[in-house]
């Protein structure tokens, strides 16, 4: 063996200084770590109610403090009114089995699920749940323009959503629809709207959402389950889709809830593809905006809405049939941008409520 010149002997003892001064400055980072955030930062946290998280991909954040939780099913009564409930449920998970064309108990609606849209059966948080529904209504919808109670509400989704026709508010099946939302939101106060109510509301854009834009996202995340025709997938001889349509003769009409692009893009953000949750979600907002512009450029079901917004100044932003008291097309309203709008119309509602001194 050779002895060691004084070459190499130097670059051992660099090295050696730099192992020292390397371990050292770990040790220095950890101890400031701990100075700064406590021991717990070495400990994997629990997750507890009171955090609050940012929202990737949401500008705000969101405390999940007040979130609503849903009352565990399993507590529902046995007696009558339980299976009231009970049945109500089944109805929202499995409406067309019931409802649908070939529906058991009235054939009145177009195939869909209410689940499909009310996620989990009506309790997923920002999945269009329930939560909100028995602590608000009755109420003055402007889109009547007149006091609405639950089964009017129901019916809307019946005739617009599911592009079909109203049920009977004295039939078992209505009956037990209301029950369960009720049952649902029995633990919110009268009057609250709960954190993780209904949907997703997504800043606008500054930009008009593309449907260009959208197509090509929408073949990239949504074809592999609604196919790029948009028409949906459903087994020979069921009742039920296994992936609902997002347009065409079976999806949802012109007056749905879903075709207004704030309702239709929140449910996408926090739910599609699916798997996708509030704190999970896999499109940016933009994105979310630019796939729903796509969907509602694609035909589907007509409707009557001669009667909607007996005060046109109460249109929201984003529905997309004049006339409006804004001076806005159509189109703007229909894909933005609807910061203009916004600040147009609050301007117009100023001027024709004046507040009082
Ligand atoms: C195609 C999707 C879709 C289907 C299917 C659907 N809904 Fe809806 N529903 C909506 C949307 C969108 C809203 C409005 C949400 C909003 O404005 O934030 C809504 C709102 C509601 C509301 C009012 C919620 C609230 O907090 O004010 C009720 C109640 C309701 N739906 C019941 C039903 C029932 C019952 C069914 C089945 C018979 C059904 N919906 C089927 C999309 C749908
Ligand atoms: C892995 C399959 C899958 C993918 C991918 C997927 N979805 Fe869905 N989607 C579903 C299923 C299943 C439902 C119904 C959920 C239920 O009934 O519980 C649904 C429901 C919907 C609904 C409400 C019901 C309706 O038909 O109107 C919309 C809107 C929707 N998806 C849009 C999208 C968009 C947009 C994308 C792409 C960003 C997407 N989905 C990607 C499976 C998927």
């Amino acid at each position: 063996m050779e002895r060691p010149n004084h070459l190499s002997v130097f670059i051992r003892m660099v090295n050696l200084f730099l192992l020292i001064t390397s371990v050292l400055a770990g040790m220095v980072i950890v101890l400031f770590g701990i100075m700064a955030y406590g021991p717990e930062m070495l400990i994997a946290k629990p997750h507890t109610t009171s955090e609050v998280v940012s929202k990737p991909g949401w500008s705000e954040t969101i405390s999940t403090t007040d979130l609503w939780q849903a009352p565990d099913f399993s507590t529902v009564p046995t007696d009558e009114t339980g299976q009231l409930i009970r049945y109500g449920r089944e109805l929202v998970v499995h409406t067309a089995k019931y409802l649908g064309p070939q529906g058991k108990a009235k054939p009145m609606s177009n195939g869909m699920n209410c689940q499909n849209c009310h996620l989990e059966a009506g309790t997923k948080l920002y999945g269009n749940n329930y939560s909100a529904v028995a602590s608000t209504y009755p109420k003055l919808r402007a889109r009547s323009g007149t006091v609405e109670s639950i089964e009017k509400r129901v019916n809307d989704c019946f005739e617009r959503s599911l592009n079909g026709q109203a049920l009977d508010v004295n039939s078992h099946e209505m009956k037990a629809i209301v029950a369960y939302i009720k049952w649902l939101g029995k633990n919110v106060p009268p009057g609250k709207v709960p954190q993780g109510a209904g949907l997703a509301e997504l800043d606008y854009l500054n930009i008009p959402a593309n449907p260009e834009t959208g197509k090509v996202l929408y073949e990239k995340k949504c074809a592999s389950c609604h196919g790029s025709d948009g028409q949906g997938l459903k087994s020979p001889g069921a009742a039920e889709w296994t992936y609902p349509p997002l347009w065409g003769s079976h999806s949802y009409n012109i007056g749905a809830g879903m075709f207004r692009l704030s309702r239709l893009a929140g449910y996408i953000k926090t739910n599609m593809p699916l798997g996708a949750t509030y704190l999970e979600p896999q499109l940016s907002n933009e994105e979310a905006w630019h796939i729903a512009a796509y969907v509602n450029s694609m035909p589907r079901p007509g409707m009557d809405l001669s009667k909607d917004w007996p005060d046109i100044t109460q249109k929201p932003i984003d529905h997309p049939f004049g006339p409006f008291a804004d001076g806005f097309s159509e189109q703007q309203h229909k894909y933005g941008p609807f910061k203009p709008i916004l600040e147009k119309r609050n301007e117009i509602i100023k001027t024709k409520h004046p507040q009082k001194p």
